[in-house]
């Protein structure tokens, strides 16, 4: 029983960051940063932002990205400890083999399969949305069918196109006088885009790191340019109007406008912030881990909580709130700026494809990473660490993971996907913040390159946060993490406690 709770030396895993383990070490601090940015500005701002202003909390939604954001930051500033402490490959499933041992190790191994191989799939589907947008625009029509999760029903909508059939559609359908039934219906059989950006970006990950870096690095310029573009503009067509009131009266059911709906909105708009920890499982690729990881965490997320706030600013400035629920709510905030600025348009839609490829392709370049750690434990089969000779990639857990991902992009819908994300992330996160006090009391003389400041106290926040967070979301993701638990304790009892290579190490 005291065996499940062992932990992995930390001069061991140090020992194992130095040893050569094949992957090749060319990033730099600034690969690392744009690295975490590339995971983490995506589908959230580009999409739920405006959903989640105009459903749940108005132009308050600055609010609610401030208080997701504080989450986040208590939470990157343990991984920034943990990061610069234990510098090897692996994320928050090694933090915990240190400390909290063995089992809680595969527990956060197994759920952030949640945070990255399903965040690569749910964002791949609004990758899918943008997608089949903007090449409609160009009189390109992928049918219906084929751009939708399997079993999912499309409807024909008069002068806007196929949408997809849901409980809110059909009552918005209704007060505008449409019954649904007389429309156009399809029901469609797999979301091909979706799984053709997860086989690309897989692809291009066998070839390398360093050139998937490279393309990563384009793609995180485009976007971030065009945000700032969308932000300097905009703001000259604020128009104060929009923002009172700031915070809309609630209408009586918890989370719709109020102070209620500023915290489901922060609970929406976390997975906007989902990413900036993907940062630390590329460390054995990194040139300086124990100095460059915390930059790379801190950073990507400072960047992005900025941008975030200032998106948000300008947009519920010169569009009304009410107006926001739809796929594309940048580009709704373009239109508002009037005919002359139409131009930026197509440049708003290139930017949220480049900007869901980078965060696909983190999320597909982190994953393999942390099998690898796992299977170089022995909790998963040897396969999985197995590196090419060529390309110096963890090619098998690479395509392992691009096939499982393409697969569930093709199947599923995004709420599902997004919704078991979030949950598993902020499990993770939760685990590291409670990791970082556990070793402040067991270890406190190992060297720390960065310090959580105010600890107990910034990762009793970090934690307390995360689990609220949980708590807000719908009993069905419960009860899909609780399954998806259970399985990973079934392969662990019949699998991994047998081969664990810690449990089996002869007595030194
Ligand atoms: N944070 C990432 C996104 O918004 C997952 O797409």
């Amino acid at each position: 029983m005291s065996k499940l709770f062992l932990t992995k030396p930390i001069s061991q895993l140090r020992t194992e960051s130095e040893s050569d383990h094949g992957l090749r070490k060319t990033l730099s601090a600034t690969n690392l940063t744009t690295l975490g940015i590339g995971a983490v500005i995506g589908a959230g701002i580009f999409v739920l932002t405006g959903q989640a202003a105009a459903q749940y909390a108005g132009p308050a939604i600055v609010i609610s990205f401030l208080i997701s954001g504080m989450a986040c930051l208590f939470a990157g500033l343990c991984y920034a400890e943990f990061a610069s402490m234990i510098p090897i490959s692996g994320s928050a499933y090694t933090y915990a083999y240190a400390t909290m041992g063995e089992f809680v190790a595969w527990i956060i191994g197994w759920d952030l399969i949640l945070e990255y191989l399903f965040a690569a799939s749910t964002v791949a589907v609004g990758w899918s949305g943008y997608v089949v947008s903007f090449l409609k625009d160009f009189g390109i029509v992928i049918p219906a069918q084929f751009t939708a999760a399997w079993g999912s029903v499309l409807v024909e909508i008069p002068k806007v196109g196929w949408n997809l059939l849901t409980p809110e559609l059909t009552k918005n359908l209704a007060d505008t006088g449409i019954a649904v039934s007389n429309l156009p219906h399809q029901a469609a059989i797999l979301n091909l885009p979706a799984m053709f950006i997860v086989a690309t970006i897989t692809i291009l990950l066998l070839i390398g790191i360093r050139e998937s870096a490279r393309f990563n690095n384009v793609m995180v310029f485009i976007k971030v340019f065009v945000i700032l573009l969308f932000i300097g503009i905009g703001v000259f067509f604020v128009n104060k109007a929009n923002w009172h009131p700031f915070i809309p009266e609630n209408t009586g059911t918890w989370g719709h406008y109020g102070w209620s709906g500023i915290f489901r909105g922060a609970a929406v708009i976390f997975f906007a912030y989902i990413g900036f920890d993907a940062v630390s499982t590329a460390a054995q690729e990194a040139k300086n881990p124990q100095k460059d990881m915390p930059v790379g965490i801190l950073g990507s997320l400072g960047i992005s909580t900025i941008l975030y706030i200032l998106v948000a600013i300008v947009l519920t400035g010169i569009v009304s709130y009410t107006f926001l629920n739809v796929a594309d709510p940048i580009a709704v905030g373009v239109n508002a700026m009037g005919s002359g600025l139409f131009w930026l348009r197509p440049i708003i839609k290139i930017a949220a494809i480049a900007g869901l490829s980078s965060v696909i392709l983190v999320m597909l370049m982190g994953q393999p990473r942390i099998f690898f750690s796992m299977s170089r434990d022995g909790l998963l089969p040897p396969v999985f660490s197995r590196i090419h000779s060529r390309f110096k990639t963890p090619y098998v857990s690479t395509l392992i993971t691009g096939f499982i991902a393409l697969i569930l992009a093709g199947i599923l819908p995004i709420n599902i996907l997004g919704e078991l994300v979030s949950i598993g992330t902020l499990l993770a996160f939760a685990i590291v913040c409670i990791g970082v006090i556990i070793l402040r009391v067991k270890r406190p003389d190992l060297k720390r390159t960065f310090k959580t400041p105010f600890v107990p106290l910034v990762p009793i926040l970090g934690a307390g946060i995360c689990f609220l967070q949980m708590f807000s979301l719908p009993w069905e993701t419960w009860l899909r993490l609780i399954v998806w638990m259970a399985l990973g304790f079934i392969i662990y009892f019949t699998y991994g406690i047998k081969k664990s290579k810690l449990r089996n190490q002869p007595k030194a």
